[in-house]
């Protein structure tokens, strides 16, 4: 199959370009380097072949506070990205199913965060503008699916994990963050300050998991919003415990800023619609994925420290 991937360098699109690589796809990986997207035309270079599958995952964003002092930016870019996109799709593509990301951050904080809720009442605060940009994302593939005809599916992911995060200095999201901190103090002695009271509640899942459900369901489902999480959360004090058990650091020498943003208090994906869609549905044990997930990053450490 011919499959264009946008994010393709991105930590879920490289780990989603191999799987369909490995599977015998003919895939082209774009990043901003290679088409940057806030470019009406960047795309008309890519006109020439047809493709069945298009996966848009490129979105301009980071963890952490970044979204709070950004609004501005990421209105304008996010949506210069969807609109060169989706402009394209329907003018160029109209044959390709295309397979949008979305965000848990877009559900409304207060009750359950299953799809039919996806664009009722107010994203967090904090998150507001990058959600909101990610509903319109979703509204446009609805208005083209609605007027065209055109196919697609709109994936929401929880927190993703595992090795190939970025470690080049941008905000990290919570896990890694947790597993750097905690391994630089068992390497170099450093204090680990966490921000909150780590009662706060996450869920996570592995990168490997999501790019695979992700291929099976774009092969399989059409024209749906679907959430993609582990269905069980965890406080940051539990993910603590696990990191420091696997490092072999004292979990009592952390220390808790609770003068400190943390954002939504928990959020866990409703996944039935997954699971009726998905009912083999097998997911990589916790313990396994961080252990995995921490070896990688104490390489990446040993690497940058002895470069
Ligand atoms: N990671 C998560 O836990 C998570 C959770 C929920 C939703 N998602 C969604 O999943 C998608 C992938 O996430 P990720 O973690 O892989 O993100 P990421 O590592 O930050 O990658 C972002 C990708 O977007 C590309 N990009 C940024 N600006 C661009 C531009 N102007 N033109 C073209 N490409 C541009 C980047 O290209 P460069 O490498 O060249 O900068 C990169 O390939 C995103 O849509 C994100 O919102 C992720």
């Amino acid at each position: 199959m011919r499959v264009l991937v946008t994010g393709a360098t991105g930590f879920l699109g490289t780990s989603l370009c191999d799987q369909l690589a490995a599977r015998g796809d003919e895939v082209v990986r774009l990043g901003s380097k290679n088409c940057d997207l806030t470019k009406p035309s960047s795309l008309t270079a890519f006109d020439g072949v047809k493709y069945e599958q298009i996966y848009h995952l490129a979105a301009w964003t980071q963890a952490g506070d970044f979204c709070l002092s950004h609004p501005g930016e990421q209105w304008v870019v996010n949506q210069q990205i969807n609109t060169s996109v989706l402009s394209w799709w329907r003018d160029r593509q109209p044959q390709a199913k295309l397979i949008a990301m979305g965000t848990s951050c877009a559900y409304p904080p207060e009750g359950e965060l299953a799809e039919p809720r996806y664009l009722t009442g107010q994203p967090i605060d904090s998150l507001f503008t990058y959600a909101m940009t990610k509903r319109m994302l979703y509204v446009g593939l609805l208005a083209l699916a609605s007027q065209y005809g055109l196919k697609y599916l709109c994936l929401v992911p929880s927190t993703l994990y595992g090795p190939g995060y970025h470690t080049d200095g941008r905000q990290m999201h919570f896990i890694f963050d947790l597993i750097r901190k905690i391994l630089r103090a068992k390497l170099y002695g450093e204090p680990v300050v966490l921000w909150g009271d780590g009662l706060q509640s996450r869920e996570l899942v592995y990168v490997g998991d999501f790019a695979r459900i992700a291929l099976r369901l774009a092969d399989g489902v059409d024209n749906e919003l679907i959430n993609i999480g582990a269905g069980r959360e965890f406080t940051i004090r539990h993910f603590a415990r696990l990191i420091c058990d696997r490092v072999g650091f004292d979990f009592r020498r952390i220390e808790f800023d609770t003068s400190r943003y943390v954002g939504a208090r928990s959020k866990c994906l409703a996944v039935e619609k997954l699971h009726r869609l998905v009912p083999d549905l097998a997911l990589t044990p916790l313990e396994e994925g961080l252990s995995a997930t921490i070896d990688w990053m104490r390489h990446e450490l040993e690497r940058k420290t002895a470069a």
